[in-house]
This record gives structure tokens, C-alpha cells and sequence, in this order.
């Protein structure tokens, strides 16, 4: 079939699989070009699909020659209606790890769920024997809790008394407007706690280490996002921050119950990148689209796979102990909140409006990376093209 973007609201809801692929082998091209890292050996990556996640499977597997088990939930191809962009993904990276000799299987399903972890448990125990990086980068809307059975909801609130405004785009029409959002209320916080922070990564580390799948000095790493001053109300003082600040507590957690194996969990801070789940949250593709700007003009933008492998070559892998910051974080996200980056940033945000931000801020950028996750507008691809939409991952 010939594959279009078909939009609606923040969403695509349609994926095209030679533009996904050709992403991936980029990826793949740009972490080979990087040099070995002397690197982990045998990866679980929970979130392997798109955005960070995938970006940490690549760089395990193309810099540092790793046996990786992706875990991730997608939409299938079914005839006529194309799968979704993390399935394409998956199918490519499998598809290429096996053409490099190295192993690499996957399991689509629910992350947070028992049966999903036994699956991957068991999947472990028989082909990899233990595991020495695991690496979380779930990013999801909601939570079926396995526990209790209660589906937890997050949401994207202010935390307070005041309702929060300010300037917020329209990526795809590049309209500037004012969005006021109601504080969240205590209910809605422990939700996206329970969604976004850090129980089900711990749940994930006690699994692994009940069934002795970790090997000794294993490391595990979780992403946050911290941001400016700007984004603050809206992200790291919101619901979606206090989640964040519990993930971050759960590292220290999850150090201790790992200390006897000599393990340690790291939360990374990253940068403000287009992914699915950034995309949906008010404010920030305004801030992201004058940041982009700078940050190329700077000479110093990265995407999601720069980002990791410089968080793997020069922060987990090298000979040094990892480098953290006064809270216990690694900090990749050190060229987003350069003072000159951000400085610049603060001023453009408040000359920003329809008419000026096609100039002052790279919202073509924005939106051709938005197209480029559901495999649309890369280049060398063919879209006039009839392709086969059924896309199985490889045996
Ligand atoms: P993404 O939307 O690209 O990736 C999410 C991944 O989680 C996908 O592989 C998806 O299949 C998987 N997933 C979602 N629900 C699942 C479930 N129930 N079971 C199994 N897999 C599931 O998101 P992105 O942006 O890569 O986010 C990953 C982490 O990085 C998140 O913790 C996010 O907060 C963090 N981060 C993101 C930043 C950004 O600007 N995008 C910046 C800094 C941190
Ligand atoms: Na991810």
C-alpha cells in the first residue's frame, strides 16, 4: 500500500516501515561511526522501541557489540493498516542485529504486568543466562497496576493553587496561543506517581535479582528530565516532576538492595527531544522548537541516539567512576542548560509569536522530526512507493 501520515491532534496514526527502518540503520550508521565502547554485554532494555529506549538498545548493540531483549508495547501491522512506528523499529533493529551476528529478541506486551515479566525473566534465564545493564525508558499514559488491579491515569498538571498560563504551539499549523491549565489535585498526582515514578522499576530490579538474572556489578539506568525555568510549573514542579523526583529517589533504593551483587541504578537526566510522549505536553514543543534553533546554531544539538551514546562512551563506560551531580543524577542534558543556551532561549520565549517563530525558532525542525518518528519525510525514501505494510519481526 502507499503509506501517508494521517494526523490527529498530537498523534499520527499511521507509520510508514522504509522510512522506520532507514532511521534505525542512521542510528546504526551513527553509533558505528562513534567507535567501541567498551561497553555492557548482555542488555535488557524495558521502553526499546522508540525515542531513548531504542536509541540505548543501538548503542548497546552497534557500540558495544551487546546481546539485547527489548521490551515494548505495539501495534502490530494487520493488512492494510500499517503497525506502529515502534514495531517497524523493532523489526529493523532485529533485522540488522541478526545481520551483524548478534543477538537480539524482543517482547511486545504490557511492561507493567506480571506475565510480561515473567515472559522476559524467563526469556533471560534460557538465552542469556543474567543480564548486566538494564536499562527503563517507559514513557506511558497509564498503569494497570498488577497488584491492586487499578489503572492508574497520569496527567500533565500544574501542582498548587494557581492555574498556570502560558505561551504553548501548535507544531503543525504554528500557531502561538495562551493555554491556562488547572492545577492538579491529590488524587491526579499520586496517579502519575504511580504511573511515571519509579515502583514498577524497582518491581522490574527485585524480579530480575530474586531469579538471580543479574551479574555481578550490574548496572541499571532510569531517564529524567529536569528543564528550565520556563517549562517548570507545567514539568518538573507538575504532576509529571513529582513522578520524576520518585524515580530518582528509587535509584538510591534500588542501589542499596543491589549492593551485595556490587550493582548500582543511575538516573540520567536527558535532553528536551521530540519523542511521542513529549509531543503531547503542553508548552513544551514551544520551548523545544527555540531550543532546537540555539542549539543547532550553537553547533551542539543532539538527537536521541547522540544523546546515549555519549551518555554510554563518555558517562557509564569509561574508566572513571560516573560523573553525577549534588543529587546523585548523570547529567546529559549538560548542553541543554549551558547559561548561554538558556539565556538565549529565555529571550527568544518572550518574542515569540505565529508570525516570528518560523524565524526565531526551528519549528520546521520540530515538525520534520514529529514526521521522522512514524518513519515519514527521511530521506532517500520513496513515499509515492507501493510497500508492504505487513511487517513480521524476524524469527
Ligand atoms: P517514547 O514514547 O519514545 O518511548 C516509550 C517506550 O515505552 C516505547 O518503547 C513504548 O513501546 C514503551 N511502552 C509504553 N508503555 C508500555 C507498556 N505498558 N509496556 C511496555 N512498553 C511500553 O518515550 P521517550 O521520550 O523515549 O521516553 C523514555 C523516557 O525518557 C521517559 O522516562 C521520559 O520521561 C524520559 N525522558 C524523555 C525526554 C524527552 O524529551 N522526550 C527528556 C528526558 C527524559
Ligand atoms: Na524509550
Amino acid at each position: 500500500m502507499i503509506i501517508e501520515p494521517r494526523m490527529r491532534g498530537f498523534i499520527c496514526l499511521t507509520a510508514h516501515p522504509d522510512g522506520c527502518e532507514q532511521n534505525v540503520i542512521n542510528q546504526i550508521n551513527y553509533v558505528k561511526s562513534k567507535g567501541t565502547i567498551a561497553g555492557p554485554k548482555k542488555v535488557l532494555v524495558v521502553g526499546a522501541s522508540t525515542g531513548f529506549g531504542l536509541a540505548s538498545r543501538i548503542t548497546s548493540a552497534f557500540g558495544a557489540d551487546a546481546a539485547t531483549i527489548g521490551v515494548f508495547f505495539e501495534k502490530p501491522s494487520a493488512p492494510g493498516k500499517p503497525a506502529s512506528p515502534g514495531w517497524y523499529n523493532s523489526a529493523a533493529f532485529e533485522k540488522h542485529a541478526h545481520k551483524a551476528g548478534l543477538y537480539a529478541k524482543s517482547i511486545n506486551g504490557d511492561a507493567f504486568s506480571d506475565e510480561i515479566k515473567q515472559q522476559t525473566l524467563d526469556l533471560i534465564k534460557n538465552d542469556l543466562g543474567q543480564v548486566d545493564l538494564v536499562i527503563y525508558s517507559l514513557a506511558s499514559p497509564k498503569r494497570l497496576h498488577p497488584k491492586t488491579g487499578v489503572v492508574h491515569n497520569s496527567v500533565l498538571k500544574p501542582i498548587g493553587d494557581n492555574v498556570f498560563t502560558n505561551k504553548t504551539v501548535d507544531f503543525h499549523t504554528g500557531v502561538v496561543s495562551e493555554v491556562s491549565i488547572s492545577p492538579a489535585n491529590e488524587e491526579e498526582i499520586e496517579n502519575t506517581v504511580a504511573v511515571m515514578g519509579g515502583e514498577d522499576w524497582e518491581l522490574w530490579i527485585d524480579a530480575l535479582k530474586a531469579a538471580d538474572l543479574l551479574a555481578a556489578g550490574a548496572t541499571t539506568v532510569a531517564y529524567s528530565y529536569i528543564g528550565p525555568s520556563l517549562t517548570e510549573a507545567v514539568y518538573r514542579k507538575g504532576t509529571i516532576g513529582r513522578a520524576k523526583d520518585h524515580l530518582e529517589a528509587t535509584a538510591f533504593t534500588i542501589t542499596d538492595k543491589l549492593k551485595d551483587i556490587n550493582g548500582k541504578a543511575f538516573v540520567s537526566v536527558n535532553k528536551a527531544l521530540v519523542t511521542q510522549a513529549s509531543s503531547a505536553i503542553p508548552v513544551i514543543p514551544l520551548y523545544i522548537s527555540l531550543l532546537y534553533k540555539v542549539m543547532k546554531e550553537k553547533g551542539i544539538h543532539e538527537g536521541c541516539i547522540e544523546q546515549i551514546q555519549r551518555l554510554f562512551a563518555e558517562r557509564l563506560y569509561t574508566a572513571e567512576e560516573t560523573p553525577i551531580d549534588a543529587a546523585g543524577r548523570i547529567r546529559i542534558d549538560d548542553w541543554e542548560m549551558r547559561t548561554d543556551v538558556q539565556e538565549r532561549v529565555a529571550q527568544l520565549w518572550t518574542e515569540a509569536t505565529a508570525e516570528t517563530l518560523p524565524l526565531i525558532g526551528d519549528l520546521a525542525g520540530y515538525k520534520k522530526d514529529f514526521l521522522n518518528l512514524f518513519g515519514f519525510d527521511v530521506a532517500g525514501i520513496d513515499y509515492k512507493k507501493d510497500v508492504n505494510e505487513m511487517v513480521e519481526m524476524p524469527a
